[in-house]
């Protein structure tokens, strides 16, 4: 990583841990338990990639990074819940994450559901509030939430985590089974998703052109497919202290990149799509800076 993009992280990273610190002070409708177990979580220490990215699209398209700092962290609750219930014994089956056990076993697994409910649904609230905060008409905030619930939903995140459940054990399906189709479609849904529904966020709230939008989400196709691919390498070869989640897509018998095609050959695919995310940003010239170092930090990354 080079040390721009290493100081740029750290001082968004920043002033989102502060919008999250925020948003999570004492809510007196709330039980505790709940609002700890929600807590939790955030606070577990994430890259916080798709807040930057919210941040970092809303700059592309001329507006301060600072203004997006609800629906930043709108995406970062949304992908919090989804590790929780990712991590669960009915899902993933992990016990550690983010370096810490995972939420189900501190709080059960009835309030690990719960929490991820919880953050779910207020990520929807953080959201709308900065829509008020921009001032967007009504039709602007009707897209801003129906990008986020599109790319949260059954059509996008939840959609891909349930195909990618429904392909473990992938090696002993009939023939009609299509590994390398149904891959793509997991990977791009579970999460490149919620990736493009970050960028999207940010452009929407800076009032971008459809054409601005359009290259945003390309860019997100093509990181997020290349995220998960770093993921699916992490898992077998990271080191499980730096990733703070122990890997355990062989004992779940999961269909990934390196399942399927093998390391050299994953990596090159996630190569391949970097190169096509900086070609998406073309028409931005200096102003998508950031996000070109990003879509190299993703496949570059350790953790
Ligand atoms: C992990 O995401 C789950 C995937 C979608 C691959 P991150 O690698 O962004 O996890 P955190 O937020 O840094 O913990
Ligand atoms: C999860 O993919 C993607 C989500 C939507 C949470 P993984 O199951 O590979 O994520 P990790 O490796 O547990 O973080
Ligand atoms: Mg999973
Ligand atoms: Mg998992
Ligand atoms: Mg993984």
């Amino acid at each position: 990583m080079t040390t721009d993009l290493e100081t740029y992280m750290d001082a968004r990273c920043a002033e989102v841990d502060a919008a999250l610190k925020k948003l999570f002070g004492p809510r007196p409708e709330e039980p505790k338990t709940l609002r700890q177990a929600m807590s939790y979580s955030i606070f577990a220490g994430g890259k916080r990639l798709r807040p930057m990215l919210v941040m970092a699209a809303a700059e592309c398209c001329g507006l301060d990074g600072r203004k997006t700092l609800k629906a930043a962290a709108a995406l970062e609750m949304i992908h919090t819940y989804s590790l929780i219930h990712d991590d669960l014994p009915a899902m993933d089956d992990d016990d550690l994450r983010r370096g810490k056990p995972t939420n189900h076993k501190v709080f059960g697994e009835a309030m690990a559901i719960l929490a991820g409910d919880g953050l779910l649904t207020y990520a929807f609230e953080a959201a709308a509030d900065n829509a008020l905060e921009c001032a967007l008409n009504g039709r602007q905030t009707a897209e801003l939430i129906r990008a986020i619930a599109r790319g949260a939903g059954s059509q996008g995140m939840v959609g891909g985590q349930a195909a990618d459940l429904q392909a473990e054990n992938w090696k002993k399906r009939n023939h009609g089974f299509k590994p390398g189709a149904t891959l793509e479609y997991i990977h791009l849904h579970k999460t490149a998703a919620l990736i493009v529904a970050s960028l999207d966020a940010g452009a929407i709230l800076a009032q971008a052109f459809p054409e601005q939008r359009r290259a945003l989400r390309a860019y997100g196709r093509a990181i997020g497919l290349a995220f998960q691919i770093a993921d699916d390498i992490l898992d077998v070869v990271g080191d499980k202290k730096k990733l703070g989640k122990r890997g355990s897509d062989a004992a779940n018998h999961k269909l990934t990149y390196v399942s399927l095609y093998g390391i050299e050959s994953a990596r090159r695919k996630a190569r391949a799509l970097v190169a096509a995310a900086h070609r998406a940003l073309s028409s931005f010239g200096t102003r998508a800076a950031v996000l070109h170092e990003l879509a190299d930090y993703i496949i570059a990354r350790d953790k």
